[in-house]
């Protein structure tokens, strides 16, 4: 493994064990962002996006009023080689976590996501009450020279106070599913980027 990753890996490791989240800038280069939203998916608006729900399987609902944006599932078989590169960092990322944190992570699920402007999520926790193999949230932002004032933050509940995290191009973000509240707040632009989850299940085995 690269040692730029490696340092990269001890920061997730690092935050997750002592505050349950980690902020890591730089963890996609501007040309590895700039071709992940060269891919058709985010360069077709979201034609080939669809309005994501809430809840899993039969509980499933779309609720413009608690979350307003787009996925697309990324199909590991079948991505091209921006999304594979970013694919194998989720690798690389479990194979860390496992060592360094005695975790028994197994796999990730992962989709490309559009906010459009004015949308947003309501306060929520990742884990779903029926099943909590969503161990981690991995969320890394593809939007270049994004202004503070474009709004957009994820807003995430910690004890005492909030933490409010901008969607900068090549910031990944990874906190505890269990536990961590938080929130997308909306913004003046589309925002664009990878969301997914470490679990401790292997992937195949979740819509049996
Ligand atoms: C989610 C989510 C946060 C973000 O998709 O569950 O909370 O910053 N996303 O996009
Ligand atoms: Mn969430």
């Amino acid at each position: 493994m690269k040692s730029a990753l490696i340092d990269k890996l001890n920061l997730v490791a690092d935050g997750l064990a002592d505050q349950g989240y980690a902020i890591i800038d730089g963890f996609l280069s501007p040309e590895e962002v700039q071709s992940i939203l060269q891919l058709d998916g985010f360069q077709n608006g979201n034609s080939q996006f669809k309005k994501a729900g809430i809840g899993k399987h039969g509980d499933k609902q779309i609720n413009e009023s608690i979350r307003g944006d787009y996925i697309l599932w990324v199909d590991r078989t079948s991505e091209g080689p921006a999304i594979q590169s970013y694919l194998s960092k989720l690798n690389e990322l479990i194979t860390f976590v496992n060592q360094n944190l005695f975790l028994s992570m197994k796999d990730y699920e992962v989709h490309m996501t559009i906010y459009p402007p004015g949308s947003y999520y309501n306060r929520h926790l990742d884990q779903f009450k029926k099943d909590d193999h969503r161990k981690l949230s991995v969320i890394c932002y593809l939007n270049e020279n994004w202004k503070e004032d474009e709004g957009g933050q994820l807003r995430i509940y910690l004890s005492d106070k909030h933490l409010d995290i901008f969607p900068m191009a090549g910031r990944l973000v990874c906190f505890r599913s269990d536990l961590l509240e938080h929130e997308v707040l909306r913004a003046t632009r589309p925002r664009y980027s990878l969301t997914g989850w470490i679990l401790d299940q292997h992937a195949e085995l979740r819509h049996l």
